[in-house]
């Protein structure tokens, strides 16, 4: 069920720690796409110490990142649970030397700190012997070669009865994860895709889900059954339909991965944040901690930049909804609950002013997010018989803009309007 903290928290961190941090190869995909054997896989759980792990420094940094919610893989595509789960064996406290439940310190220590608490937890399992056993109708036909083993059953050997074992496999540990850490605010499903919504009985599972998390909001990766939509890398250019969160690496993979130095800068990341704000959608930007526990130095960095510039600006983020429509402002914006303030979003340095058109209302008081500095403001063009209300000129000239992003607040007398209209011809 769609909760209001939901898309006034705007910021998420996601976190995908697993074994594949061992080696530092892709989470599941890799033996899935044969980049490495299942077995060769699987060895990295014996690399798995968790020795450095400290959920509580992680709560903390998300806390000065300024995040409300988070979210940890519970359980990725590889079936390796971070939970003691009494429903198969594979799991970090029985099959690694970490030899204990990460999940509850975890969800202890995000909670402590007020934040939000959310469990990423794949659908599919490319480990259990009972899971690619069918095919969705869709693909009933296709030949061997074209579907994968782990993910789907080979022709002519759909096996109903196996996958009605993996489906109570399935339901005892989301009762597990429901039952045994108290509130959860977010489920995160991700992997939906190689089934249909009644062979997963995703329906049902709703309601199994909300009779036992009465207020847990579900993304979208239910086919169909969730709240709200996960566009995931490629940044929305026009906001999905509904509440929304653009979940993105910082650098090009969602767990440790060898190598991989490419991490966005805060500018960049600041810079997605504010147009998805500006688009009413929140951000959950992903980290992979190394086999440790540790964090990668460079994605700590990001985050703590990108915790000044979501402090210091923190009433035009948090609580706020979409800004204007694209053209009005060359840049996101974002209004506040009431309506009455309207906050601009830029990047650059104006070379005077900046301009705002297609607004309605008369401006209270114009300022600098963060340092509360007044600007002057003007506005040309409006006449009583004109529908267009002229524009509005903030000045900025000899002003100092925010390294990263700067935040300008216009406060109005009665709720923002907008108008889109030629004005009279
Ligand atoms: C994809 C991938 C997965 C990753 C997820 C995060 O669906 O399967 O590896 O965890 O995106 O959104």
């Amino acid at each position: 069920m769609m909760q209001s903290w939901f898309s006034d928290a705007k910021l998420g961190i996601f976190i995908h720690y697993g074994i594949y941090a061992v080696d530092g190869i892709a989470e599941s995909w890799s033996f899935y796409n044969g980049q490495v054997t299942y077995d060769e896989y699987m060895k990295q759980l014996d690399g798995f110490t968790a020795s450095q792990y400290d959920p509580e420094a992680w709560a903390d940094l998300f806390v000065r990142a300024g995040a409300r919610y988070s979210v940890l893989t519970t359980k990725h595509h590889d079936g390796v649970a971070l939970w003691d789960t009494q429903a198969n064996d594979l799991s970090v406290v029985k099959k690694t030397p970490a030899a204990r439940d990460l999940l509850t310190p975890w969800t202890e220590a995000i909670r402590s700190r007020g934040l939000k608490v959310g469990y990423y937890f794949s659908q599919l399992d490319w480990s259990h012997p009972d899971y690619a056993t069918v095919r969705p109708a869709r693909h009933r036909e296709d030949a061997d070669d074209q579907l994968n083993a782990y993910g789907y059953a080979r022709r002519g050997k759909e096996d109903p009865a196996r996958w009605e074992k993996f489906l109570r496999f399935h339901r005892a540990q989301l009762k597990e994860l429901c039952t045994q850490f108290g509130k959860i605010d977010l489920l995160w499903f991700d992997g939906d895709w190689e089934r249909d919504p009644e062979q997963f009985r995703m329906k049902e599972l709703r309601d199994e889900l909300h009779d036992m998390q009465p207020d847990v909001v579900l993304n979208s990766r239910m086919l169909g059954y969730g709240d709200y939509a996960t566009p995931e890398q490629g940044q929305p250019v026009v906001a999905p339909n509904g509440p929304w969160e653009f979940c993105v690496t910082i650098n090009d993979n969602w767990g440790y991965f060898k190598g991989d130095h490419n991490h966005k800068s805060v500018r960049q990341i600041v810079r997605i944040c504010a147009e998805c704000f500006g688009m009413g959608g929140n951000v959950l930007l992903d980290i992979g901690p190394h086999a440790d526990g540790s964090l990668q130095p460079e994605q700590v960095d990001r985050l703590e930049g990108l915790g000044r510039w979501m402090h210091k600006h923190g009433e035009a983020i948090y609580g706020s909804r979409a800004g204007l429509p694209g053209g009005l402002f060359y840049g996101p914006s974002t209004l506040s609950a009431d309506g009455k303030s309207l906050y601009l979003f830029f990047f650059d340095q104006p070379v005077d002013e900046l301009v705002v058109r297609g607004v309605r209302g008369k401006v209270l008081w114009a300022s600098i997010v963060g340092t509360g500095e007044s600007l002057g403001h003007y506005r040309r063009g409006s006449a009583d018989w004109n529908e267009v209300p002229g524009n509005l000129y903030i000045d900025f000239k000899d002003r100092q803009i925010d390294p990263d992003c700067t935040v300008i607040k216009l406060e109005f007398e009665s709720p923002v309007e907008t108008v889109l209209a030629a004005g009279r011809t």
